[in-house]
């Protein structure tokens, strides 16, 4: 039996009947959202972009870095995710994880994610001429520091190939427990 879908062929010709099909059918699909981004991380293998990693690597590194430094789980899962926009997004790569992961984490981690490539940028944005300072003007924002430790001690130190750097299935059930979260539950931490 094929599976049951909605009737109709445009919007305003549905029926309450239609959406339910069409949400259960929904809550079956998310379900599924861990298996599809592990999927999209593994697109980033075999690519360094000149990085004398590749960004799956630079990916899981940051995120074992984090885990080793003692971070909590959410915070891994963003670092395993922060940069999984580089190949459908070159140009605004963070805002890819930050739409991600946005439904199921603190905001303000949401925004460390969204603002890591200019935080990132005080380790190179002087040798394009630009000013590695940059991020200081958000120097007030609740999630700077955060944002700054992410970049400094995590981020920006992860292109070591020889750095024992975890596997993927490591942190698979991490992001199985962050990505099945109640979305838009999380308040800001401060
Ligand atoms: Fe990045
Ligand atoms: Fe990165």
């Amino acid at each position: 039996m094929s599976p049951q879908q909605a009737k109709f062929t445009r919007f305003d010709e549905s029926d309450s009947n239609d959406w339910q099909i069409i949400d259960d059918h929904f809550q079956s699909y998310r379900n599924g959202v861990t298996d599809r981004v592990l999927e999209h991380l593994l697109r980033l293998k075999g690519d360094n972009h000149g990085y004398p990693v590749d960004r799956y690597t630079h990916c899981l590194q940051t995120a074992t870095r984090a885990l080793r430094d003692g971070a909590d789980e959410e915070m891994v899962v963003c670092a395993l995710l922060h940069d999984i926009g580089d190949d459908l997004a070159p140009d605004n790569h963070a805002d890819i994880a930050a739409g991600i992961l946005e439904p199921f984490v603190d905001p303000l981690n949401t925004w460390m994610i969204r603002h890591h490539e200019l935080f990132q940028g005080y380790h190179y944005r002087h040798f394009y001429g630009l000013d590695r300072h940059a991020r200081d003007d958000f120097r007030d924002h609740p999630a700077y520091e955060r944002t700054v430790y992410f970049c400094d001690q995590w981020d920006q130190v992860s292109f070591d190939p020889d750095y024992d750097t975890l596997p993927l299935e490591y942190f698979r059930p991490m992001l199985e427990r962050v990505l099945s979260r109640t979305p838009f539950a999380a308040e800001p931490s401060g």
